[in-house]
């Protein structure tokens, strides 16, 4: 079994809460809500675990003041957890689904940046403790995922290092992250695979959004080839384009109607990952990730690939 650490430090609280008949300026009484440990290197995580219970361990830095939940809910999913306490709390989302009109409407509630000298000091403590576990942890696995934004609480180069402690030990390195983090990333080593969506791919290279299909396909495989890397680029419902050292691969997307397609590039992530630790073949991988995603957006829950009715 290839194994893989998945860390991220956007750790969440996910509320998915379905709601008939949304609407503003009056009372909602939800129907049901799920309450899931998140964040899109857990998303990715569970989804990695439900392909291969044991293939992953996540680190996840989290809020001293509800970690306990987290972790409670992340136990439920036989999710293997090693944590980072930081100061403050883990931040909540709320995906609100309204099956009556097919809608989905996410609400992200960052914690406030604390600015004093003790949050300062509890995350510069926090940065050398995440590092010295990813440390630990990278020898014994095949695969570093890191995905996901970075609070402003954190070094702007706390993901670039990460990731060269996973490519300086030979092991694969995945990326789902953009903009500065992942050009700083790229300047100290080239992650494995890339993969972002169309518009996060266009603003960290520099490129208009939207570019015309043909001359996105081909930027794609021109920076697969500039770096010498896998660079996949996920369109929603529309057609995933890769690049795999120079190399352009289109791969058809089915359209669904979503019940739920929070989730989805994680979802994504985590097949393509799974399948390219096994074998390496971009067709193969992109089937993968593609089956994975559409199993999430037919879930209510986010970041499962389970059968709804489980
Ligand atoms: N309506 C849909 N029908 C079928 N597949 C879908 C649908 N929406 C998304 N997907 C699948 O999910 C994949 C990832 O979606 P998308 O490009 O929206 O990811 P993303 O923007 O990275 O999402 P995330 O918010 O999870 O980071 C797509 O490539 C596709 O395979
Ligand atoms: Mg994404």
């Amino acid at each position: 079994m290839k194994k893989t650490l998945a860390v991220g430090l956007s750790s969440t609280l996910q509320k998915t809460i379905v709601f008939p008949g949304f609407a503003l300026d009056t009372v909602n009484r939800a129907t049901e809500y799920l309450m899931d440990a998140s964040g899109k290197a857990v998303n990715a995580a569970r989804v990695l675990n439900q392909l291969e219970e044991g293939s992953v361990t996540c680190l996840s830095p989290l809020g001293e003041d509800n970690a306990r939940l987290f972790l409670d809910l992340a136990a439920r999913d036989d999710l293997t957890v090693d944590w980072v306490s930081v100061p403050g709390r883990t931040r909540y989302c709320y995906t609100c689904v309204d099956p009556a009109v097919g809608s989905t409407t996410e609400l992200v509630v960052d914690e406030p940046v604390d600015r004093g000298e003790a949050a300062a000091a509890g995350f510069a403590r926090a940065t050398e403790e995440l590092l010295a576990k990813a440390g630990r942890h990278i020898p014994g696995v095949d695969a570093l995922l890191f995905a996901g934004s970075r609070p402003k609480a954190w070094p702007e180069e706390t993901a670039a290092r990460i990731c060269k402690l996973a490519k300086d030990a030979g092991k694969t390195v995945m990326a789902d992250f953009h903009g500065r983090d992942l050009a700083f990333t790229l300047e100290r080593c080239v992650p494995d695979v890339i993969k972002i969506n169309e518009r996060e791919f266009c603003s960290t290279f520099g490129y208009p959004y939207p570019l015309g299909v043909d001359e996105l396909r081909g930027r794609i495989a021109e920076k697969s080839a500039e770096y010498a890397n896998a660079i996949v680029i996920t369109r929603g419902s529309k057609d995933t384009y890769a690049g795999y050292l120079g190399l352009a691969f289109t791969h058809p997307v089915n359209p669904v109607k979503a019940v739920n397609a929070t989730g989805c590039g994680d979802s994504f992530t985590a097949g393509f990952l799974h399948s390219w630790l096994a074998e390496r073949d971009m067709e193969a991988a992109l089937a993968k990730g593609s089956w994975c995603a559409t199993r999430n957006a037919l879930n209510l829950r986010c970041g499962s690939i389970r059968d709804p009715n489980d």
